[in-house]
Parts: C-alpha cells; sequence; structure tokens
C-alpha cells in the first residue's frame, strides 16, 4: 500500500519544532547578532560560516552553500531520508503521526519512502533469483568468463533481466500497482502503451545504502550494448553523488583503516572475492563532498584507485577540489595509480591479491601526489602556461583547512616556481578577495514583495487594500508572489522553513529558497508598512499607465464608451489615492 504523511502533519512539526533547539543539540553553536553561527558541519572549516536564522527557521551555510529547513538539517546531518526526518522531529514534538494516507492524486509527491525500499527489494530478489534459472544461461557464462564466483553472486545478490517482460511477469498479482513506480525508478519504459524492462539482457548489481537497504540498481550490458551500464535515475531515495556501491559491506563495528575507493561494480565485487574488504565504487562520478563526509564517518583513511590512464586528466584536479579541504592532520587520502589500461578488477586477476595489497601499502598521500603533478607541469610549460597552473593550483591549496598542511604546501609550491619569499608567496596566493555572496538579481519590487512574504509569512495576516486588484495586473512574477501569499494563509505559515517544505518538490523551490536569503534592508519595524506600500506602487504605477495609454487613444479619438467609462473611474481612483 502506498502511505504518505499528511501535509497538516508535517507544518504541525515545522510549527511546533524549533530549528536552534534541534541544531544545539547537535553542534556547538554562538549567537553573533541577530542570528547564530557555528563551524559548519558539513564541510571542514576553522571559521564559523553556517547560519541559523531563527525567525526564519532556517539555515545557510556560507561555505558549501548547504541550506533549508529543520527537516533538511536532520535529513543531511544524519544522513536520513525525508520520512525518516520526520518521524524523528515528530517524536521530539509528541505528534503522533499514525494516519498514514492512501495516495490521492495531489498527494504524488508523498509517496512514501519505506514503500519504495519495499519495492526495489522484491525487485531485487526477482533479478538476482533469476540468474539461477536455466534461461540466464549466458549471464552465467558472462559472469564466469568475468571470474566471478557463485559466492560473490550470493553475497552481493548479483541478478540478471534476462528478457523485454521480465518484472512484470514475474510479479505476479496487482501488476498494474506496480508499473508508475517502476517506470519512477527506471526500471520499466512504455512504448506503444506496452511496459517493457529497462535493463533487458543486463546483469543487475542492487546498490544499497548503508544499513543495507536496495535503493537502486546498475545493469551492465552482456553483450556489446550501449550504454554499457545502465543506472537508476535520481529519485527521492537514490543519488549517484550521494551514495558509494558498496558501502552496505564496510566494517560498522571495528573502524576499518581504510577504505578503499574503486570506479566500477566489477572492481567491488573483484577485490571482495580476493578478501580485500572495505571497498566502494563511485558509480561514474567523480567523488563529491556527500561522499567524502560520508566515508569519513567509518574511516579515517581513504585510499582512491585510479585507473592507470585517467590520472593525468583534468578529473584528478576535480577531485583534488573536493577532497582537499577535508584532509588534516587525522583525516587523509592516499592514491593509487594502476598500470594504464588496468582497472581494479582486472588487476587483481592477472596480477594477484598479493601485488595488490602491496600497491595499497605504498599508496601515495595525496598531497605528496598533488605536488608531485604540479612539479612535473611546471617543467614542461612556458611562463604562461605555469602561469595558468599557479591559477589552478593556488586556489586548491587555500581550499585546505588545517593550517599546517596549508602552509607546508604554499612553500613547497613556493620553492618549485622559485619565489620563496613570504610577502611575494602571499601576494600571489591573496591576490583577490573572495567576492561575498551576492545574488545575481537586481532587487525589483516584486522581488521584495516575495522575499518579505517568504521571509516573514505572517505578512499574509494583513491584507492589503489592493492585493485583490494585484490579481489584474500582468507583470513579471505577480502571480508567483499572489500564490505565495495563498499559499501562507492557507497553511497559517509563520516561518520561512514551512514555506520551504510547501516547495520542496516544486519546480520553483531554488527561487523561494535565493528569496528566503535576500538582505532587502528593510528595518523590522518597517517590514509591514513596506509591505503595504509596495503592494500599493504596484497598483498605482499600473494605473497610471494604463490611464496614459487611453489618455493617447482618447486623443486619437480611438476610445470606446466602456473605454471612456474605465478612464473615468482611474481617474477617480488616482485622485482618491493621492
Ligand atoms: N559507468 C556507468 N555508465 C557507463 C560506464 C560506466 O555508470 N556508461 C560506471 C559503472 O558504475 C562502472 C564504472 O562507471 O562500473 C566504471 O566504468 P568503466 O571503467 O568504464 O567500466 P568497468 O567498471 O571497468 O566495467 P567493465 O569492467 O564491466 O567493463
Ligand atoms: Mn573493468
Amino acid at each position: 500500500m502506498h502511505i504518505f504523511i499528511k501535509k497538516k502533519y508535517i507544518n504541525e512539526i515545522l510549527e511546533k519544532t524549533d530549528i536552534l533547539e534541534v541544531i544545539q543539540s547537535k553542534i556547538e553553536i554562538k549567537k553573533t547578532g541577530k542570528n547564530y553561527s557555528a563551524v559548519c558541519p558539513f564541510h571542514q572549516e576553522s571559521k564559523p560560516s553556517f547560519t541559523v536564522y531563527h525567525h526564519k527557521q532556517y539555515f545557510y551555510c556560507f561555505g558549501c552553500k548547504i541550506h533549508g529547513n529543520v527537516i533538511d538539517f536532520l535529513m543531511q546531518y544524519e544522513k536520513i531520508s525525508f520520512v525518516e526526518s520526520i518521524q524523528t522531529l515528530a517524536k521530539i514534538t509528541g505528534i503522533k503521526i499514525t494516519q498514514y494516507k492512501k495516495k490521492t492524486t495531489n498527494q504524488k509527491e508523498y509517496i512514501n519512502q519505506i514503500n519504495q525500499y519495499h519495492v526495489l527489494k522484491k525487485i531485487s530478489y526477482i533479478y538476482h533469483k533469476n540468474i539461477q534459472f536455466n534461461h540466464s544461461y549466458l549471464a552465467k557464462i558472462y559472469l564466469k568468463k568475468r571470474n566471478i564466483n557463485s559466492k560473490m553472486i550470493n553475497e552481493f545478490q548479483i541478478g540478471y533481466c534476462h528478457h523485454k517482460f521480465c518484472i512484470l511477469n514475474n510479479i505476479l498479482s496487482n501488476k498494474k500497482k506496480y508499473i508508475p513506480i517502476l517506470e519512477k525508478e527506471g526500471l520499466l519504459k512504455i512504448k506503444n502503451n506496452i511496459p517493457y524492462d529497462t535493463l533487458q539482457y543486463r546483469i543487475i548489481f542492487p546498490i544499497k545504502n548503508q544499513f543495507g537497504k536496495v535503493i537502486g540498481f546498475g545493469g551492465r550490458s552482456i553483450y556489446q550494448y550501449e550504454p554499457k551500464y545502465i543506472n537508476s535515475p535520481t529519485t527521492t531515495i537514490f543519488n549517484k553523488s550521494h551514495n558509494v556501491y558498496g558501502i552496505d559491506k564496510i566494517d560498522k563495528i571495528k573502524k576499518p583503516p581504510y577504505i578503499l575507493i574503486v570506479e566500477g561494480y566489477f572492481d567491488v565485487i573483484s577485490l571482495t572475492q580476493y578478501k580485500i574488504y572495505n571497498v566502494v565504487a563511485l558509480l561514474g562520478t567523480i567523488i563529491t563532498k556527500y561522499q567524502i563526509s560520508m566515508l569519513f564517518k567509518f574511516t579515517d583513511q581513504l585510499i582512491y584507485c585510479y585507473d592507470g590512464d585517467k590520472a593525468g586528466k583534468i578529473a584528478i584536479w576535480k577531485t583534488f577540489k573536493n577532497i582537499l579541504p577535508y584532509v588534516n592532520h587525522q583525516k587523509s587520502v592516499k592514491f593509487i595509480f594502476l598500470s594504464p589500461g588496468e582497472d581494479p578488477d582486472s588487476t587483481i586477476h592477472s596480477k594477484g591479491k598479493n601485488y595488490f595489497l602491496k600497491k595499497i601499502q605504498y599508496a601515495k598521500n595525496i598531497l605528496d601526489c598533488f605536488i608531485k603533478i604540479i612539479f612535473k607541469k611546471m617543467h614542461l610549460y612556458s611562463i604562461s602556461d605555469k602561469a595558468k597552473i599557479l591559477h589552478i593550483t593556488i586556489p586548491l591549496i587555500n581550499k585546505i583547512n588545517d593550517p599546517y598542511i596549508k602552509i607546508s604546501l604554499k612553500q613547497k609550491l613556493g620553492n618549485i616556481i622559485g619565489i620563496t619569499d613570504e610577502i611575494r608567496l602571499n601576494q600571489i596566493f591573496y591576490t583577490k578577495k573572495k567576492k561575498n555572496y551576492t545574488h545575481n538579481y537586481k532587487l525589483n519590487n516584486i522581488r521584495i514583495l516575495m522575499s518579505l512574504i517568504i521571509q516573514y509569512p505572517v505578512l499574509h495576516l494583513c491584507i492589503p487594500y489592493h492585493m485583490n486588484e494585484l490579481k489584474k495586473i500582468n507583470i513579471k512574477g505577480i502571480k508567483f508572489f499572489i500564490e505565495i501569499f495563498n499559499i501562507c494563509k492557507k497553511y497559517n505559515c509563520n516561518h520561512t522553513g514551512q514555506i520551504i517544505e510547501i516547495y520542496r518538490k516544486k519546480k520553483n523551490i531554488n527561487i523561494i529558497k535565493q528569496l528566503s536569503c535576500l538582505k532587502n534592508m528593510i528595518n523590522k519595524k518597517n517590514i509591514k508598512i513596506t509591505f503595504i506600500q509596495i503592494i500599493k506602487k504596484i497598483y498605482h504605477t499600473t494605473l497610471i499607465k494604463k490611464y496614459n495609454k487611453l489618455i493617447i487613444k482618447d486623443r486619437l479619438k480611438k476610445i470606446n464608451k466602456t473605454e471612456k467609462n474605465i478612464l473615468w473611474l482611474i481617474n477617480k481612483t488616482i485622485a482618491k489615492n493621492k
């Protein structure tokens, strides 16, 4: 059954929780002026740029730009799902959310994730069971060719999608109910009204989260079909750049001395087959800050295995950029470079376990790799190319939070470029001041209005005289403003966090978020009056525009009776409101 958390519960929870209390119970936070600030728990930093806006019930980090309401905070901090976050808050506030409801069309967004997990588990089981049957012999031959033994097939619940209607033929009851979910999960596609398996003729790797729940799938074509791999699309519980394959197998009891990071499914499985454990794969992405911070929760050392031929490519700068902020005296990252054309899967099978263990033993520290690469590049190119490399590397070094590491790298770079003088070196490092967080939009009346209602939703209680008239005005943004205003009224919102929640999955959420941080420079005392005045002003400006238009028309003698009437009415209104 589809189950949901009703909007009214979410709203009630948001009304009864205090974001400050919740955050305070997790991290140390200090009052700074009007707001509260802390060292951001989501990225490495030494100066606090994590800000909690108490009156808005909203948090924002000026460093890593992470933001949201209390539900988002818990989701990110505890690495839990939306529903789990709400359940946690319900417990804190003592609200009983027993009444899960069946799906109705306008509750589509709240497809319950518990249900999603259940379906994926079932599908995973179907695929895996399937591989044991005769009709999957091609898949078995394929896995055998790739040296994967049956123990690993079971351990990783590897499966197979043997033809077009594999899932549907296996789900016996209530097929219709499953189709929309399976479509959303990217497992079915519909062509000429007939659903068929997206992953047909592919070996299936279930991707699990850290708690062992299936959250998506990867499918490797056993023929030479393109693309080689198809992965689940982003859903409410799966995001390629937030998860890693193999995280469920990490030792959560004993802190492993390292976690190996590899590129693909087969790399994880083959290394495990050779009893090299604590391996995860990135699923074809450059490592992200989410993945790094998640992995550092389980270990102090990450060892990143690069396929030999990829090391020199641009990806390595991006990898450095994402990793360096997390490196410090406690957390280290090392690199293994394999021979060109090899990956961990091919290496372990061709060269064996001991060779690989040696590679791990002699893995190179990221800081040494960084310097080595800079050094190599510096010797290869002209002065302007060197300047280019400095341009890339200086911001990377500036990203490091550990002061000792940062200074040492700076000095090393100085040695390479032949500038050892401290003052000069600093000139190179700090040529430009960091830009402040600015909005790339201009302030206009509509935006100010929107920011006001988002930041002070209680404004919905004052019903500006011209509010009704606004609906008839055709200027950009006005409809959206009215929509927000009406939503605040409908849900009786009194802080920003609630609005963010209502717009969570709507297409305008980013505008709402940007406006919720917009500095409109209006004194708090004058909020209400400004709000009303702006509405009045917008109304009047449009009236005057309309008036002028009609006057011109009148001069050309093209005005009809109704228009004359309008002109008279406008004239009266303008005169009255002067
Ligand atoms: N990948 C993907 N989509 C592709 C290619 C790759 O999602 N079209 C992901 C997969 O997770 C894959 C990983 O990137 O495992 C590494 O890709 P690659 O090095 O190309 O493949 P291998 O893992 O070596 O795959 P195989 O050994 O099966 O050829
Ligand atoms: Mn491979």
